[in-house]
């Protein structure tokens, strides 16, 4: 038997230990680049906030498919923020280019295709309206858009490294996607196996560089193993992969990136809504003031006066947190936003975060937009995607 810290119990002790893991999670995230591509439904997002030209969104930006699309609604402000300078870079650039490109074409060449003969050229005027550090960021990075962007950072270079274990190319997808859905998995098990028995998925899956690798910290792993019953990061993977198989294959473009490294290129919807050109062309006149914030989403709360937000967009943040944190956090938030304002996030539990965090006073769940979303939501890694409703 281990010996106990005094005071502390063994659940204590374990979340402890938890707490102190995430601290170093936290720390190695942020020097690394992970997400070319954001792994949430931005679609669900513009559906279900109802921007308008008052609007004023704090937006955690992971890759930043999520802030660019927000472009399209012409709020009158964005504070994207993210501790990431990798993927707030990222996010910067999606901005820019969706605002400022105005060929439809050679915007979708860069951030569709992922892929420019000549990146520098292409990206340096986009970046003057940027804070410097971006600027300094892709005069030194731009060489990932020689090949394909998507296959690039710890995600991309994982599925880098599947996809020539499992060669599954769009052919394949397309027959997949012809199938009656309850029939898909049976097609798709060698596939699953090959992805089981494949280095380095079984060297790594259950190491701390598969969640740095795919940007789950401890405390969001341990929320997957209860909500999955399973005890182990492998089973999770493959229960998600079974629920993606499920999914109107033609457009969902998570399982194309993951498993051709490619958008399918020929369905104008199988794309983040940014990247759609009738969105693209509304966004080219966006009044909108976009600025771009290196810090942590409780820090930017703490110090925020009532009122600067209209809109909170967390994607699974409150996933990464302990329930002290989450509940002091979506505190902030209500304290901020005021009476009416809404927050959008994430999580892959099935349980209510504001109950659990004993905030139903503060919150209302907005349905049934949130029943929807949850239910829309492609990339099947959320348990639920809820808008709550600040209460006065
Ligand atoms: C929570 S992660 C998880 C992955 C996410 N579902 C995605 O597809 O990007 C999303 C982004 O949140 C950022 N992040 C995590 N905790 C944060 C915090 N407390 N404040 C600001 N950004 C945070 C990470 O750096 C990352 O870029």
């Amino acid at each position: 038997m281990g010996e106990q810290l005094p005071g502390r119990t063994a659940p204590q002790m374990t979340e402890r230990i938890q707490q102190v893991a995430d601290r170093a999670f936290a720390a190695t995230f942020k020097r690394l680049f992970t997400f070319a591509l954001l792994y949430e439904d931005s679609e669900v997002d513009n559906r279900v906030l109802g921007l308008d030209s008052h609007s004023r969104v704090l937006a955690v930006s992971g890759a930043g498919c999520g802030v660019a699309g927000l472009l399209a609604a012409h709020p009158a402000r964005i504070d994207a923020i993210d501790t990431n300078p990798h993927h707030l870079a990222l996010a910067a650039l999606k901005v820019a280019a969706t605002r400022r490109v105005t060929s439809y074409g050679e915007f979708y060449q860069l951030l569709g295709r992922g892929r420019h003969g000549d990146p520098e050229r292409t990206l340096q005027p986009l970046m003057s309206d940027l804070p410097a550090w971006v600027g300094q960021y892709w005069s030194a990075n731009h060489r990932r858009f020689r090949h394909n962007l998507y296959a690039e950072g710890l995600v991309g270079t994982l599925q880098r490294w599947l996809r020539r274990k499992v060669r599954v190319d769009a052919d394949f997808l397309h027959g997949l996607h012809r199938l009656p859905p309850a029939d898909r998995l049976a097609r798709l098990s060698p596939i699953l196996t090959s992805i089981e028995r494949a280095w380095p998925m079984r060297a790594l899956v259950n190491t701390p560089l598969f969640l740095l690798g795919i940007g789950v910290n401890f405390e969001q792993r341990q929320r997957n193993l209860r909500e999955n019953r399973a005890a182990t990061m492998m089973e999770v993977v493959t229960a998600h992969l079974g629920r993606l198989a499920q999914t109107d294959l033609e457009t969902n473009w998570f399982v194309w990136v993951g498993l051709t490294g490619e958008f399918n290129h020929d369905h104008p919807e199988a794309v983040p809504p940014y990247l759609r050109a009738e969105n693209h062309q509304r966004a080219l006149a966006a009044p909108t003031r976009v600025a771009f914030h290196r810090q942590s989403l409780q820090r930017m709360i703490a110090d925020a006066a009532p009122g600067q937000w209209s809109h909170f967009s967390l994607c699974d943040v409150l996933d990464w947190l302990p329930a002290a944190a989450q509940r002091q956090l979506l505190h902030g938030i209500a304290r901020v936003g005021g009476p009416g304002a809404l927050v959008l996030t994430r999580s892959v539990e099935s349980g209510c975060v504001v109950d659990r965090a004993g905030l139903s006073d503060r919150y209302e769940r907005v349905e049934p937009a949130s029943s929807q979303a949850s239910e829309q939501e492609r990339t099947r890694l959320y348990g639920r995607v809820d808008v709550y409703r600040v209460l006065g």
